[in-house]
């Protein structure tokens, strides 16, 4: 995957409610996305739609990406998905420590795990991170430091350069509180700036980074070419194909 390119995913979260729906919204997308053009395009729907979607977009360039994934391969998990079944539908990305899953209680360390299960199998994670609320001292970068630190513990820059950290505030997502392009395009260098200190120049220049919270498409373009991200993770403008396609189109 090449950096310059834009990444722009699709978050489905617990939508739609009938496999009818997620099949339609699938074939739209699809369609809208025949040829392999800019940017790459994900969707993320629930586990369980992940077969019949995965077969509507398959002729597509619209790849399949997950929205959790668990750490442990087979055994007596009830509930759990793995990685290798993900790997089977043909699921490319899996979000991993969304703000949503933190809040049910999944730990850093949940995180680490499944983020190295992930990389291990051949499949991108894209970590979100990400504070609950801005402060004027900006104690907020410390956050978002830490949460970067705790992945780079388990991570060599080889490792860190494979996957994609999406920015996601959790004051931004699902509100219409968008962060400003200014923000966003603050946290950029932010954390590159982190992952310089930790690492290296190469593995901040290499490391895809996404911005989540909001995105929709009368802000789509200004977020992208201001902002400096590498694309979006796109909740609830995900569920129109014509809002997810003109968000598309904004970054093209
Ligand atoms: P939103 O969700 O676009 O609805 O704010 C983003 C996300 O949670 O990934």
């Amino acid at each position: 995957m090449k950096k310059t390119i834009p990444l722009i995913v699709g978050n489905w979260k617990l939508n739609p409610v009938t496999l009818d729906d997620a099949v339609k919204l699938a074939i739209q997308v699809a369609s809208k996305q025949k040829k392999a053009e800019v940017p790459y395009v994900s969707v993320a729907p629930p586990f369980v739609y992940l077969s019949e979607v995965g077969k509507k977009t398959k002729k597509s360039s619209v790849s399949l990406a997950a929205q959790d994934v668990y750490f442990k391969n087979i055994g007596a998990h009830t509930g759990e998905i793995s990685i290798l079944q993900l790997k089977d539908l043909g699921v490319e990305f899996v979000i991993i420590g969304h703000s949503e899953r933190r809040a049910m209680g999944e730990t850093d360390e949940d995180v680490q795990q499944k983020v190295l299960m992930t990389i291990k199998h051949r499949l991108i994670p894209i970590v979100c991170i990400g504070e609950r609320e801005r402060d004027e001292q900006g104690h907020f970068f410390s956050f978002v430091e830490k949460q970067i630190r705790c992945l780079a513990k388990v991570l060599s820059s080889a490792q860190m350069k494979k996957i994609v950290i999406a920015y996601e505030p959790i004051w931004a997502i699902g509100t219409g509180n968008t962060a400003t392009a200014d923000d966003v395009r603050e946290m950029q260098l932010f954390i590159e700036s982190v992952l310089t200190k930790v690492y290296d120049r190469s593995t901040a220049k290499n490391t895809r980074l996404l911005y989540g919270g909001s995105v929709k498409p009368n802000n789509a373009k200004e977020l992208h070419e201001e902002g400096n991200m590498n694309g979006f993770l796109v909740g609830g403008a995900s569920l129109k194909a014509d809002d997810f396609t003109a968000i598309i189109k904004a970054v093209s």
